[in-house]
């Protein structure tokens, strides 16, 4: 008996530390001291861009107690990669109603595909306890119809924060 649980709590031990350890959606890092001085998650390229194959990418920062930008426009009946990093602590990204759902570590870069069949609107709200305003982070994902991003050149980034 004793040698049974001992194999079984070190499979789990070993498996924890070598599988288990990182995000959840996949394991990419970032420098989160310098989000806003270089790389992918610079204020200029926040929001949403239309990839050459059609696909659109948003990025966002998560930092207490926002998203940025704080309310995102996606085109409908396209494939959608969220790409999100924190600026300070563990946030969340969650929209109801949908396959997204993933938490915001610093240091790593959280990528969730979706897509969304029609037009409408997304509450966007943190759902991992952020510290004291944490209730009050909520962001907004507005799905709009496909033919109002045609003209989205490659270096573009929109979102519906008034620019
Ligand atoms: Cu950010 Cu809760």
């Amino acid at each position: 008996m004793a040698t049974m649980l001992a194999v079984m709590m070190a499979i789990v031990v070993v498996t924890g530390i070598t599988s288990a350890l990182h995000p959840s959606s996949n394991v990419e890092v970032v420098e989160a001291t310098t989000l806003h001085l270089r790389g992918e998650f610079v204020e200029s390229n926040l929001g949403t861009a239309i990839e050459p194959d059609g696909l659109a990418t948003v990025r966002i920062i998560a930092e207490q107690y926002d998203f940025v930008p704080r309310c995102v426009r996606v085109p409908a009946d396209t494939p959608v990669k969220f790409r999100l990093t924190s600026a300070d602590v563990v946030h969340g990204f969650l929209l109801p109603d949908t396959n997204v759902n993933t938490m915001v570590v610093p240091g790593f870069v959280a990528e969730v595909r979706t897509r969304f069949d029609a037009p409408g609107e997304y509450a966007m709200p943190c759902h991992e306890f952020c510290s004291l305003g944490h209730q009050a982070m909520w962001g907004h994902v507005s799905v709009q119809p496909k033919d109002q991003f045609a003209k989205l050149t490659p270096v573009k980034r929109t979102s519906c924060v008034p620019e």
